[in-house]
């Protein structure tokens, strides 16, 4: 996600905003911008790409002064690009902003608010800039406050004013924002790295709150202007692990991050009763026509693929077919202007998939996107996109990426299924209202004490050497990405079996050396998979009923207990609607891969012989 630094003090500004923005580069960014106030003038460079290029342009004309405020972008409104890229002003040039998160009503805003006015970028962040100008009638705190009493959506922002030189405003809901205290100087920024250099010493604002810094105090305020009591911190980490934001990996991170991407990616999406889509300009006559759809995807995103069947069936009454990459495209598969084909890739630029959407747009199709990356190749040449906005993956094990697909694919299928006016409209009520509840049942899920039942499970499978995963429908392609994550990061062997097919072969495998990891969370299939674990359990016993060495893991939703007391462990996930359940399932599974990798010693965020984008075919 975008980086945001902020100082004001008496150091060489730029280098300080520099400094800063190259601690945050492991976030991920594609663009990089300073903007500096001196002389009752706002000075902006900003440029696409490395940051070594504003480095570059800085270092022909530098920017002096003692103010400013920095930022790396990740794109989500418009594409990388210098107009893009951050601070941006107001249309007068009074105002700066910096910002991270995504502004839902920006849309609205422009409507209502400004009028006539004439935006140099295609950023929702540049809407914040003009609202705060418009307000500003000689009290910065004042236009911010208005300002935020008419936006909505998640926000990290600075803001800096000409008339106003010795003042920095900040505020945030729900994405990060740190201040660093130093003397006669402070510093802004998304996260520690970026300050470590200068102090250890930091106030965590809250979400809702806002901060006006100044060289030798930071007041807190509520969003009414209540001074708040400030509370300060000690960075205790080490510039690397506070990288990782504290957390010993980039996939436990990102694991955890889940709870604020599931929000992101419904961000805006989700009205009282229906689903909107931007990008997406399709008549009901042209949903109509598709008569089957394709989901073309690798890895972790085929298996959002094998989920997103289930989805779209359910949603639009037409068959799916989830297709392997680099299989699809030499199959001569059955495309035609009737079909849909969609192709899912969280960097939108693995070789496979791209291949596969230009083959299928060549055919005729409408080829519309799942992606992460604004202006990556996949985005690029698809006629459609609908952006992940997960903020940058690092882990090559995808995690958050893998749940925002699943939900994105929900959104896709009621847009579509709403347009051809094909779905229960009872039903998209109860999923949509399912679906907004997600970010709170993740953070369940994410509790200290249901990770400790994980930690203990993941020691039993240090020295296993094969693995079973079972389930039926939508639980089998949940299975499938929960063995392939165990596969990647802990080499294991593990197996996804659809439940009622082991008999016909595989049961041959199963003896006490081999654990199983059953997904039973649809209500249909539930006593089905339960019997299937059971003729599991009974290949595992001895002649006395006994089973000594390998576990059996039953995952069910709050409530549902299996009904053999010899399964040896549960794991609950919160109740939620059977067709929702993927999405929460993936997290334990998550877990397991990663606390049995660590037990096991492995390099996690980097596993052997695996890269996180295949440009290659
Ligand atoms: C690589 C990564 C996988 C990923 C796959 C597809 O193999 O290691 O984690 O699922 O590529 O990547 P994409 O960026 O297209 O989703």
């Amino acid at each position: 996600m975008c980086g945001i630094v902020g100082y004001i003090g008496p150091r060489d500004t730029q280098e300080v905003l520099l400094d800063g923005l190259e601690k945050l580069e492991y976030r991920g960014y594609d663009s990089a911008g300073i903007a500096i106030l001196a002389d009752h003038h706002i000075s902006v460079e900003k440029h696409r790409g490395e940051l070594a290029n504003l480095r570059n342009a800085l270092a022909k004309h530098p920017l002096k002064g003692h103010i400013g405020i920095g930022h790396t972008r990740w794109a989500t409104h418009g594409q990388p690009s210098d107009q893009n890229a951050h601070p941006h002003l107001g249309p007068e040039g009074k105002i700066a902003v910096v910002h991270n998160g995504i502004i839902e009503n920006y849309q609205y805003l422009k409507d209502t608010y400004l009028q006539g006015h004439t935006f140099k970028s295609q950023t929702d962040t540049e809407v914040v800039a003009h609202l705060i100008e418009m307000f500003y009638d000689g009290d910065l705190f004042a236009a911010v406050q208005r300002t935020l009493a008419v936006v909505t959506g998640s926000y990290a922002l600075v803001v800096m004013c000409v008339d106003d030189p010795d003042e920095l405003i900040v505020t945030r809901k729900n994405s990060p924002l740190v201040i660093g205290l130093g003397e006669g100087e402070n510093f802004i920024a998304s996260d520690v790295p970026a300050m470590l250099a200068y102090t250890r010493r930091c106030i965590y604002l809250e979400s809702g709150e806002l901060a006006r810094v100044y060289r030798d105090k930071v007041v807190v305020t509520d969003l009414a202007g209540n001074v708040q009591k400030n509370i300060v911190d000690e960075i205790e980490w080490d510039a690397q692990s506070a990288e990782k934001g504290g957390y010993p990996h980039f996939m436990i991170k990102e694991i955890y991050e889940q709870i604020a991407t599931f929000q992101q990616v419904l961000s805006g999406r989700i009205h009282a009763d229906h689903v909107e889509l931007e990008n997406i300009d399709l008549s009901k006559e042209e949903v109509e026509r598709w008569d089957k759809i394709y989901i073309v995807a690798c890895g972790t995103a085929y298996h959002a693929g094998l989920v997103g069947k289930t989805i779209l069936e359910k949603t639009l009454r037409i068959p799916v077919f989830v297709e392997v990459a680099s299989e699809f495209r030499y199959r001569d598969p059955m495309i035609d202007e009737n079909t849909l084909v969609i192709v899912i890739s969280q960097s939108g630029e693995t070789a496979d998939t791209l291949e596969g959407a230009r083959e299928a747009k060549a055919a005729g199709a409408k080829v519309l996107a799942i992606t992460n990356v604004v202006g990556s190749s996949i985005a690029r040449e698809s006629d459609m996109v609908v952006y992940l906005w997960a903020g940058p993956e690092i882990s090559v094990a995808s995690t958050k990426a893998y749940t925002s697909m699943l939900i994105a694919l929900y959104l896709i299928g009621f847009y579509f299924g709403d347009l051809a006016g094909r779905v229960d409209l009872r039903k998209e009520q109860e999923t949509l209202r399912a679906l907004e509840k997600l970010p709170e049942q993740a953070a369940e899920i994410l509790e200290q004490d249901r990770i400790q039942q994980i930690v203990d499970i993941a020691k039993e499978y240090v020295d296993v050497e094969d693995l079973f995963y079972i389930g039926r429908g939508m639980d089998w392609a949940v299975v499938q990405e929960g063995a392939l994550k165990l596969k990647e990061i802990s080499y294991i062997h593990a197996e996804a079996y659809a439940a009622g097919e082991l008999k016909h072969g595989t049961l041959a495998l199963i003896s006490n050396k081999t654990p199983v990891i059953s997904v039973a969370l649809q209500e249909k299939t539930f006593d089905k998979t339960m019997s299937n674990t059971e003729e599991m359990l009974s290949r595992m016993m001895d002649e006395n009923g006994d089973i000594s060495g390998a576990r059996v893991l039953v995952v069910v939703k709050e409530g549902h207990k299996p009904i053999s007391d010899k399964i040896h462990h549960v794991i609950e996930i919160p109740d939620c609607p059977d067709f929702i359940s993927p999405v929460l399932a993936a997290i334990p599974l998550q877990l397991i891969a990663y606390f049995t990798a660590l037990e096991r010693g492995c390099n996690i965020d980097k596993p052997r012989n695996l890269a996180k984008s295949v440009t290659v075919e």
